[in-house]
């Protein structure tokens, strides 16, 4: 059976479950919130080490500011409501991308980052204003900036994943099948699949049904054994 360390997911659907059942797509990223709750609880019942979650792209900048506010209004009473709790459950937060965010909504994640630097059980990356080509783009400049050697060993000692295993498993969820520029170089060896279901209907079955057969797959990174 294959360890299973590291599960990535793009939480797609949001937008439409919203509209469909709502009427609106921010009550769907609403519904996504809870989503995110239940997959957390059962990534620590499954005792997968890490966690990371696609939240918001740099190209999702591209959304109506009323959705953009939305989301970091979600965001932010989300951490202010749970850090606490995270922490005691020792969850360590790790926000990958780029923090330009409002100053108040930096703070609070570096703040975050800081109170569960120290908690090993699961470690959740947020993927926030990420881009896996500004990410790539940003490691070959600093390649260059300090005359190094163009190998897989440098360029992932500068990606923001560096002291991240690669995921064993991407889930996207949505019925959309395309990888929306999320960690490209990490996921050359991932196990993909990709789920019918919109992201706030996906549930602790479903997960665990990936995880089932992600652990009867055979896996040989390109070797035939
Ligand atoms: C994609 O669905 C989802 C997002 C861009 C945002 C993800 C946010 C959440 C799951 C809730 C907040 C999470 C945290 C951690 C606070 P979409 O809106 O693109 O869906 P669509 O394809 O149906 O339009």
């Amino acid at each position: 059976m294959n360890p299973l360390n590291h599960v990535a997911i793009i939480m797609d659907g949001n937008g439409r479950w919203g509209l469909k059942y709502k009427n609106s797509r921010n009550a769907g990223h609403k519904a996504g919130l809870k989503t995110v709750e239940k997959i957390i609880k059962e990534t620590l019942k499954n005792k997968i080490k890490f966690l990371t979650l696609y939240a918001f792209s740099t190209e999702n900048w591209k959304r109506p500011k009323k959705e953009v506010k939305y989301l970091f209004d979600l965001l932010e009473t989300f951490l202010v409501n749970r850090i606490e709790d995270l922490n005691n459950q020792n969850i360590k937060l790790k926000i990958i991308g780029i923090k330009n965010f409002s100053k108040k909504l930096n703070k609070l994640l570096i703040f975050c980052e800081k109170k569960t630097a120290k908690n090993n059980k699961l470690q959740i990356n947020l993927a926030l204003n990420y881009g896996s080509k500004t990410e790539l783009i940003n490691a070959f400049k600093l390649l260059s900036k300090n005359k190094e050697k163009i190998n897989i060993k440098n360029i992932t000692k500068y990606l923001q994943t560096k002291k991240i295993p690669d995921p064993d498993v991407l889930i996207r969820t949505g019925n959309t099948k395309r990888l929306s520029n999320f960690l490209l170089w990490q996921l050359a060896y991932s196990e993909i699949f990709f789920e019918k279901k919109l992201w706030p209907a996906f549930n602790e079955k479903d997960y665990n049904k990936i995880i089932k057969n992600f652990k009867n797959i055979k896996r040989n990174f390109g070797s035939i054994s």
